[in-house]
């Protein structure tokens, strides 16, 4: 469908330069590369953290319990996007509960998530997972007042929308947490499975740090049961040439 060689062509010396630093250091799993990567996003994006994982479902899934989706809470998703918006919920033990898309942008619809929300299933509802499908922006401003109004978290799922903009904030900057994927043909793309959180919160961040490698935040002192849901060190590096 899309013929990534055009975008390698320009790059291919400064990605062969980057791969060759990772080689030679020999430091294959997070590390300097994607540290220096996760650093380089949070400012394009005008985050606060930006925390690399392995792919865009992780991303998800480390949003969602990092944020504090708990098991058992419902979240309000969209029916139309990639089956990792709906499994990531399953992932973190919540329940998706799915509300209809706006016909013009199919985008989740705002006003058929408060629809849902002022059902008796509304009360169990902790958090709305809109995605900003194709790279087109959900109607942030209508999910911001229905977060207010209800009390709820709003995680983003930005997978294919790096670089979008609501009202002159980056997709990634607009909810509690969000999550990227940087699959091959994904607007910023790494060479295999890569993903990003992106928040503003420090608290959020840190969870989703220590949830990537198995609960860690000293060596092998596991404070609870993460995954390992890392970014290698191959893929930061590459990342930070194409995020350029
Ligand atoms: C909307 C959406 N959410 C989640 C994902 C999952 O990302 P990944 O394939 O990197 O796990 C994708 C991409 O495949 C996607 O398009």
């Amino acid at each position: 469908m899309l013929d990534l060689k055009r975008q390698y062509r320009p790059l291919h010396q400064e990605l062969l330069d980057a791969v060759g630093h990772v080689l030679e250091a020999q430091q294959f799993i997070l590390g300097e590369p994607v540290a220096a990567f996760e650093l380089a996003a949070a400012k394009q994006l005008g985050v606060a953290q930006a925390v690399g994982c392995s792919s865009g479902t992780d991303a998800l899934w480390l949003a969602l319990a990092a944020a504090g989706i708990d098991p058992g809470e419902a979240v309000i998703t969209t029916p139309f996007s990639f089956f990792a918006s709906t499994s990531a919920i399953l992932r973190a033990g919540a329940k998706p509960v799915l509300a209809d898309i706006e016909p013009i942008t199919f985008n989740l619809d705002p006003v058929k998530v408060e629809a849902v929300l002022k059902t008796p299933r509304g009360a169990e509802v902790k958090a709305i997972l809109p995605v900003h499908l194709f790279g087109q922006c959900a109607d942030w401003t209508a999910f911001w007042h229905l977060s207010k109004e209800y009390g709820l978290k709003l995680i983003e799922d930005a997978a294919q929308a790096w670089g979008a903009e609501w009202q002159g904030v980056k997709a990634g900057a607009l909810g509690d947490a969000a999550a990227f994927s940087f699959y091959p043909t994904k607007n910023l793309s790494a060479a295999g499975d890569a993903g990003m959180i992106s928040t503003n919160s420090d608290d959020v961040a840190e969870r989703a740090r220590m949830l990537r490698q198995h609960g860690m935040r000293r060596r092998y002192h596991h404070d609870e049961v993460g995954w390992n849901a890392r970014m290698d060190g191959l893929q930061g590096a590459i990342l930070g040439v194409k995020l350029k």
